[in-house]
């Protein structure tokens, strides 16, 4: 059973909730509403409270309603917050991170998942500000149930129709429920950078964030996997359920990520892991002379190695899936790395933008096997993580028994 904040808001659409409320409730779940003061004028409160058995979160400043600050109370205890019907309003507070009322504190409090169903006249929905708002709340990792064409309240006959409540009561389902399909395997994943020390007090590093490879770590666990994570210096939280293993530099990755292979079913290695470290000097270098030359040596490279190994008979059951970090000829330089590299799978992600990549909410990636290539479009890290996931589930079976590694090529 899980624990699903639903938020109603001021449109037609309200009276719809109920039914969502009483399909979440006949799932399982334990639902707890939150209505905005516009909604009421839509749906009385006691309605939804007869359905869900609590009392339903009307206003920020109700009697009671501070004794133990509840929203962030809420916002820590709920498995999902749902929004049906969202309206334009609250979709734009979302967005702009406003917090004048106790739906909108929720939002900003909460780190559950965030799932929106929207419902406005048609214009409204079309509009730039709507959608650029929508498109906001998407790179942050909130899901969208997308509004029905029909007949509207207001008149009109086009999109912007809440979308039927079963349909809302699904997609709800598939977030706090999501299918088990990883079950029983054991996912590595790679993630963040690393960092190589040029004497105590300085390093070299890269702009890894860790997001890319801690979203993956999160769907393999949310699919039923085991996971462990191989982690260089991040600032992000471990998603749950996730066997966090921290390391520094290369060298470490490399201890951490090799001795782990063994037994797992798929590895990820989605890390900036250095391609050289400084030589490291015993004591602090003196600042002496206008220039610096560092000496470089250069770190083992983890996947080649692990597809190398692989090829000669180790691991024979493993699939292994790398990233290609390019900035020119993007595909054509990341099938040649799987080919050299000796893997299933390859992330081929263009760096070369400030809105993908390194230290960004979304990505673009292609993804590149034996079988063909699929392009996927800028979105957020997490959908990303999806797509590769839904990739390697359809490979693996295919490996089971019978490592299929891609042909050896050389460059
Ligand atoms: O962490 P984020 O901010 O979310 O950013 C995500 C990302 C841009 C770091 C990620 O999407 C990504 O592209 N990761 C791979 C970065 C990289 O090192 O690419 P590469 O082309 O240099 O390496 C190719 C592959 O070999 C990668 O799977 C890498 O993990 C691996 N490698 C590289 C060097 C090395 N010494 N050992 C390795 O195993």
């Amino acid at each position: 059973m899980s624990k699903i904040a639903l938020g109603v808001t001021g449109g037609i659409g309200a009276y719809k909730a109920v039914e969502g409320a009483r399909g979440l409730q006949k799932a399982g779940h334990d639902v707890v509403v939150v209505m905005t003061r516009a909604a009421t004028e839509f749906v009385g409160p006691l309605t939804f409270e007869a359905i869900t058995r609590h009392r339903v979160i009307t206003g920020q400043f109700e009697p009671g309603a501070n004794a133990d600050i509840e929203h962030i109370a809420l916002a820590s205890s709920i498995d999902l917050l749902l929004v049906a019907p969202a309206t334009a309003n609250i979709i734009g507070k979302f967005a702009g991170g406003i917090a004048d009322d106790f739906l909108c504190s929720l939002y900003l409090a909460t780190r559950a998942p965030v799932l929106l169903a929207p419902a406005m006249n048609s214009n409204m929905w079309a509009h730039d500000a709507v959608q650029g708002n929508l498109r906001t709340l998407r790179a942050r990792g909130a899901a969208i149930v997308e509004p029905g064409e029909g007949f509207l309240a207001c008149g009109w006959v086009g999109p912007g129709r809440l979308a039927e409540p079963p349909e809302i009561v699904a997609a709800a389902e598939a977030i706090v429920r999501p299918a088990q399909t990883l079950s029983g395997r054991h996912v590595l994943v790679s993630g963040g950078p690393t960092y190589e020390d040029i004497d105590p007090v300085r390093f070299v590093g890269n702009r890894s964030s860790g997001r890319m490879g801690y979203a993956v770590a999160a769907e393999a666990a949310r699919r039923g996997a085991s996971v462990t994570l191989v982690s260089g210096p991040t600032q992000i939280p471990a998603p749950e359920g996730v066997d966090l293993v921290r390391v520094r530099s290369a060298r470490e990755m490399h201890e951490a990520v090799v001795s782990r292979v063994a037994g797992a079913d798929v590895v990820v290695m989605a890390a900036a892991v250095a391609d050289y470290a400084p030589i490291r000097a015993a004591g602090k270098i003196a600042k002496d002379g206008d220039e610096l030359v560092l000496r470089m040596t250069r770190t083992p490279d983890i996947l080649a190695e692990l597809g190398s190994r692989r090829a000669a008979g180790e691991w024979p059951r493993t699939l292994l899936v790398g990233f290609a970090a390019e900035t020119s000829d993007v595909v054509a330089r990341a099938g040649d790395k799987r080919r050299r590299k000796q893997v299933d799978l390859i992330v081929a992600n263009d760096v070369s933008g400030d809105d993908r990549g390194f230290d960004t909410e979304e990505n673009a990636v292609t993804l590149i096997a034996a079988d063909g290539e699929d392009e996927l479009t800028l979105r957020p890290k997490a959908d990303v993580a999806r797509a590769i996931l839904d990739r390697v589930e359809r490979m693996l079976p295919r490996l089971a028994g019978t490592a299929q590694p891609a042909a050896a090529g050389g460059e």
